[in-house]
């Protein structure tokens, strides 16, 4: 298994925000948590990414398994480092003052170590601009310029600079119009079948998510209250009408 959360408690201060959840993510899949809002998904990728935020919660329960090994211990940064995992976070976090081109290259720096890099890294751009024509067309202009669904398609090339082959990502349909947002969706599942990327995704569009993911999760106030593959989930009844807007029966 590439990824597993056993019992995974956060809390923000003596406020617990995830009440001990368990979900697994093994190499190669696409994965999705559906919750609504407050229900703690951002935790969870937070708590999952290590991020040294001050933002981000703390652990307080159970541990998260990384190739079998716990990661609880382990330094933030050597996880992007030895390219584990890449998170596109909530909000595109991408450099607005830099140039499309300037911010991917920063983004790649963590591999500047490596033999070849240069060859590297100009490889991985290359497939993020064939991704997203786009962003090859406004590759010398600033990240601020961009519009949000521009934005969005950097923040997910930032995130293949890294290298890693486990992409997390924070609401990706988010402020996106229906076109923009299965363009993205289009790009991941075509990341994930041609490049093998695993991919862990946090949505609150259900509908979305259910229809893009292999298997999903889904949370509420804190916990996991159903999980499966996408389509058994969207047939759900309790997950039809809490997630995605139907009659339920
Ligand atoms: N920095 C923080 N300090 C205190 N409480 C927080 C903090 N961030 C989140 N929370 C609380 O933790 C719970 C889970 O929040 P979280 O942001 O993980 O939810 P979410 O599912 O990502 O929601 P959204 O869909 O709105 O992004 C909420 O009750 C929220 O108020
Ligand atoms: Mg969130």
């Amino acid at each position: 298994m590439l990824l597993e959360v056993q019992n995974l408690r956060v809390a923000y201060g003596n406020i617990e925000a995830l009440h001990g959840i368990s979900f697994t993510v093994d190499r190669g899949e696409i994965v999705t948590l559906i919750g609504a809002n407050g229900a703690g998904k951002t935790s969870a990728l937070y708590a999952l990414a290590r991020l040294p935020r001050p933002e981000a919660p703390l652990v307080t329960g159970g541990d998260i398994l990384y190739d079998g090994q716990s990661i609880l211990k382990t330094e933030p940064h050597a996880l992007i480092q030895n390219r584990m995992l890449a998170l596109v976070p909530e909000g595109r976090h991408i450099f607005g003052n830099l140039t499309v081109e300037e911010n991917l290259k920063i983004a790649g720096f963590p591999r500047l170590k490596e033999a070849n890099h240069a060859a590297v890294l100009a490889e991985t751009a290359g497939l993020v601009y064939e991704l997203f024509p786009r962003l090859y067309e406004r590759r010398k202009q600033r990240g601020e310029l961009l519009s949000g669904g521009e934005q969005q398609m950097l923040a997910l090339g930032r995130a293949l600079m890294t290298g890693s082959d486990f992409i997390m990502l924070d609401e990706p349909s988010m402020g996106l119009a229906p076109k923009l947002m299965y363009e993205m969706f289009r790009a991941l599942k075509q990341l994930n079948y041609e490049k093998q990327i695993t991919i862990f995704v946090v949505e609150q569009n259900a509908r979305v998510a259910l229809e893009f993911a292999n298997r999903g999760y889904v949370l509420r106030s804190g916990k996991i209250i159903e999980s499966g593959n996408s389509k058994d989930l969207a047939r759900d009844p309790e997950v039809k009408r809490a997630y995605l807007g139907g009659q339920g029966t």
